[in-house]
């Protein structure tokens, strides 16, 4: 919608996908290929020469992670070092924002708002996974794309840390939101298994719209803005998974949840917290929706979605333009 060219690398994507749902509008280069694939990888990037590189990437679930944890630390830790040893070959300039997580704090559950400058850890492969890729890139822009040289190498290197991001077209399995919207469109009870788990959620435009303020600054100011930046919601919107799920059924219009607290789970942290005041006031980035706003935006997506005939690619253009207006 701003007049770039993009190409997107990633897995080809679930059946149902919001990728499948928008592809015939979509006028972006594809290609279906693994970042594990180094040398692929490095062709792709190198043919396209991007500008920015927004690297998302990722084996993203926490709970999958106690299954597949070598492939999760391949993919998140190896995969964010072949991207940054690919773009150390472009010869022109780059900047790129390498999406980590929140959950790459050290996290004693204290309820203290995470800084930037907190120490990484990690609990389960996921996060820690995601906290090695902070290394990685930390060593790669040491090493590599050090800001005293930045006219000889012309790139800039982010981080962004984002909260938990909620948003019409997750079918991810084992998420909330996703697993909220199944329920209800099969009208059966929501089943909710921490209800007293608190997250920072955020609508999903506000973290994207971070990452291309990040990214744009960095282009003109690289010395200025190249570091890792939290994006996450106000503090009032930290809220429990039972109060999720109690907006999204006010929101959807029907259903009901019970809660049904599974014995012997692994082990996922119950309490995170994010302080963003470094976005904004290096980036004049903040959120534009309160919790209750974005629950509500992103059931209404789901619920229009299922009327018939819906152009989901003219769905998903409207509530960019409406968030961009805001
Ligand atoms: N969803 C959230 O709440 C949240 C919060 C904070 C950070 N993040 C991070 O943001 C990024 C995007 O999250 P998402 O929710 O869209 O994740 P997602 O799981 O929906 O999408 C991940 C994408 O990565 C691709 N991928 C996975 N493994 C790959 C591989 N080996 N090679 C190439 N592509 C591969 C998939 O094909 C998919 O397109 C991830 O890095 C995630 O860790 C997500």
């Amino acid at each position: 919608m701003l007049g770039a060219s993009v190409k997107g690398y990633s897995l080809k994507p679930e059946k149902e996908s919001l990728f499948n749902q928008v592809k015939k509008d979509l006028k972006c280069k594809t290609v279906f290929a693994d970042i594990r694939d180094r040398k692929k990888l490095e062709k792709e990037l190198l043919s396209f020469e991007p500008d920015f590189v927004f690297h998302l990437a990722a084996q993203s679930l926490v709970r999958p992670s106690y299954q597949i944890p070598i492939d999760t630390f391949e993919i998140n830790a190896i995969g964010t070092a072949n991207i940054l040893d690919a773009i150390r070959k472009l010869k022109k300039s780059c900047a790129a924002v390498i999406i980590t997580t929140d959950k790459v704090y050290e996290n004693n559950e204290s309820g203290k708002a995470f800084l930037e400058s907190d120490p990484l850890g990690g609990y389960d492969p996921y996060s820690a996974s995601k906290a090695c890729a902070e290394i990685v890139t930390s060593s790669f822009t040491n090493s590599f794309f050090n800001l005293k040289g930045y006219k000889s190498h012309k790139k800039a290197i982010a981080t962004a840390r984002a909260g938990n991001v909620i948003g019409g077209g997750d079918y991810s399995k084992d998420r909330l939101i996703p697993d909220i919207y199944k329920a209800l469109k099969e009208d059966v009870s929501v089943k909710i298994r921490s209800p007293k788990s608190v997250r920072p959620w955020q609508y999903v435009l506000e973290p994207l719209s971070g990452y291309m303020q990040l990214a744009a600054l960095m282009a003109q100011e690289p010395q200025k803005y190249s570091s890792a930046y939290n994006f996450g919601p106000e503090p009032r919107d930290i809220l429990d998974v039972e109060t999720i799920v109690k907006s999204a059924i006010k929101a959807f219009g029907k259903g009901n949840y019970k809660i049904e607290e599974l014995k012997n789970m692994p082990h996922e942290a119950k309490l995170l917290s994010l302080n963003i005041s470094k976005a904004k006031s290096n980036l004049g980035w903040k959120p534009m929706l309160n919790s209750k706003q974005a629950i509500t935006k992103t059931m209404l997506w789901y619920k229009n979605a299922l009327v018939k005939n819906t152009n989901i690619f003219e769905l998903c253009k409207k509530d960019i333009h409406d968030f961009t207006n805001n």
